[in-house]
């Protein structure tokens, strides 16, 4: 059983002579355990694929299997229930919430699965530390750095232990060599057994990865 696997994922926003096909019967198996990065030209859909597997969206047409079961036309309750546990979802704009500290940050997706806050603190403040932020855990996420900010977003990815941690152009906002170190992170987690699937317009990073997807106009054209 792959961990993920797409079969005629099609989504289509709005509808008649303005329709947008930003994904055309896709198809796509990911395997647990590897490192994937997802290319193609802007517009290409990209970002839909991603939105699609980390169950921010839902696609208009198609299959999707997440460890066995079809969560591709789950109630919004249900499709919620499971990103908060099986994805990590990590974006080029960090997406943190500036008014929290970081730990509180990281606490967030624990927060939703219904920790304990005794053991939300305790795990938040391990992951940070483990990404070398453990002396900044009452820092607000403007006292950091774009490099820092983006290794908060992956201890808060990590924080519900997910299956697959999705990344939309996460080195984007990043300098050359913090941008690798984040690639130094993702092979990290991949050694652990962890699933990570990155989106990225870097062509450099072809050689770090396992496997490399190319999406053009909605269609995987090379997996
Ligand atoms: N909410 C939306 N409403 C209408 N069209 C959309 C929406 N989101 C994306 N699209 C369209 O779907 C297509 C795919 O967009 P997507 O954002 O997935 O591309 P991408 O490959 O991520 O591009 P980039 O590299 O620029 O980020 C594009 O034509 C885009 O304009
Ligand atoms: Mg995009």
């Amino acid at each position: 059983m792959s961990l993920i696997q797409l079969q005629g994922i099609s989504r289509v926003y709005g509808s008649g002579k303005t329709a947008v096909h930003a994904l055309r019967s896709a198809d796509l198996r990911i395997e647990k355990g590897t490192f994937v990065a997802i290319y193609g030209a802007s517009g290409s859909g990209k970002s839909t694929m991603l939105n699609m597997l980390g169950l921010l969206d839902e696609p208009t047409a198609g299959s999707y299997w997440l460890e066995g079961r079809n969560v591709a036309n789950l109630s919004d309750k249900e499709r919620s229930y499971i990103r908060c546990r099986k994805v990590g979802i990590i974006f080029q704009s960090f997406n943190l919430f500036p008014h929290f500290s970081i730990l509180e940050n990281v606490c967030m997706p624990m927060r939703f699965a219904g920790l304990e806050r005794k053991e939300m603190l305790a795990r938040a403040a391990e992951l940070l530390d483990r990404l070398g932020l453990g002396s900044r855990l009452k820092h607000s996420p403007s006292q950091l750095s774009g490099g820092q900010c983006q290794r908060v977003a992956i201890a808060r990815a990590l924080a519900n232990n997910p299956a697959v941690i999705l990344g939309d152009e996460p080195t984007g906002n990043l300098d050359e060599k913090t941008g690798d170190e984040m690639i130094g992170i993702f092979h990290e987690l991949v050694a652990e057994g962890r699933t990570v699937v990155m989106v990225t317009h870097n062509a450099e990073y072809e050689k770090e990865v396992q496997r490399v997807i190319e999406l053009h106009d909605g269609t995987v054209v090379r997996q």
